[in-house]
């Protein structure tokens, strides 16, 4: 099964039995110092977090519950353009180690059949306008049942074991993530979001779908057109204008 082959990321490694969430304690360590691609992964957490401030279900021993540090160089604009490349770095070790076909909805959440198996968080830590650093949060649903989510969320979620049949080895999941991640990180570094850009959309299962857009403006309709150069998503609304969404939830009609 995979290996590790980076240089950096996941090499300095602390794996805990029980955390309230790796996202803290590897921002802890962020504080303190800590090289670019230190990494926090924890058996369970207890109050695992969530985008806008929602709750992440991490029962113990059933999934990746994982956070690295990011050292970014760019400016803070660059920040939802790591998330969108962490979703294709975590989409393409999920293939790679699972077989399952997992697809991207915008931004960066993964999903299969419809349902969504994995979230990824990225916390930005601003000083004087600048990135300091970076906490890359990524939650994978690797071997959960059904009985193991809370009544609420079951016809939502799946997980890579309900999806494949199979018991995914968490060891190697996490570090096809991060040889993944390393790759697409230096591609970036080198030669910006275009190439990331076109990956995202060749494993998108947003785009052409119609959608409702809910954020601050309230809600509106359209199509997903693309990805623009900055991540945002670009909506072809009913009046048949192109109009960019830099951030909020969408939801995908069925179909
Ligand atoms: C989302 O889809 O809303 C993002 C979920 C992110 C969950 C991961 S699990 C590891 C890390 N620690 C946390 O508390 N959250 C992230």
């Amino acid at each position: 099964q995979a290996a590790l082959t980076t240089s950096r990321f996941g090499r300095e490694l602390t794996v805990l039995s029980k955390t309230d969430s790796t996202q803290t304690e590897a921002e802890k360590k962020a504080h303190e110092g800590a090289i670019e691609g230190t990494l926090v992964v924890a058996e369970e957490q207890t109050s695992g977090r969530g985008r806008q401030g929602r709750p992440w279900h991490s029962p113990p021993g059933l999934g990746v519950w994982m956070s690295a540090v990011l050292r970014p160089e760019g400016p803070l604009t660059a920040v939802p353009q790591l998330t969108l490349l962490t979703a294709v770095a975590v989409c393409r070790a999920i293939r790679v180690v699972s077989g399952v076909e997992a697809g991207i909805k915008w931004p960066n959440d993964l999903l299969a059949d419809g349902r969504k198996l994995c979230g990824i968080l990225l916390e930005a830590v601003v000083e004087d306008g600048r990135v300091r650093h970076c906490i890359m949060g990524i939650g994978i649903d690797a071997n959960l049942s059904e009985s193991d989510y809370p009544e609420e969320l079951r016809s939502k979620v799946t997980s890579l074991r309900r999806e494949s049949g199979v018991e995914v080895d968490r060891s190697a999941l996490i570090a096809a993530v991060m040889n993944e991640f390393e790759m697409l990180y230096g591609l970036y570094n080198e030669r910006g979001f275009e190439p990331i850009r076109l990956l995202w959309e060749s494993l998108s299962v947003t785009l052409g779908r119609e959608i409702v857009v809910r954020d601050l403006k309230g809600e509106r309709r359209g199509i997903a057109h693309g990805l623009g150069e900055q991540g945002e998503l670009m909506m072809r609304t009913e009046q048949g204008e192109i109009i960019p969404v830099y951030s909020g939830d969408i939801e995908l009609y069925p179909g």
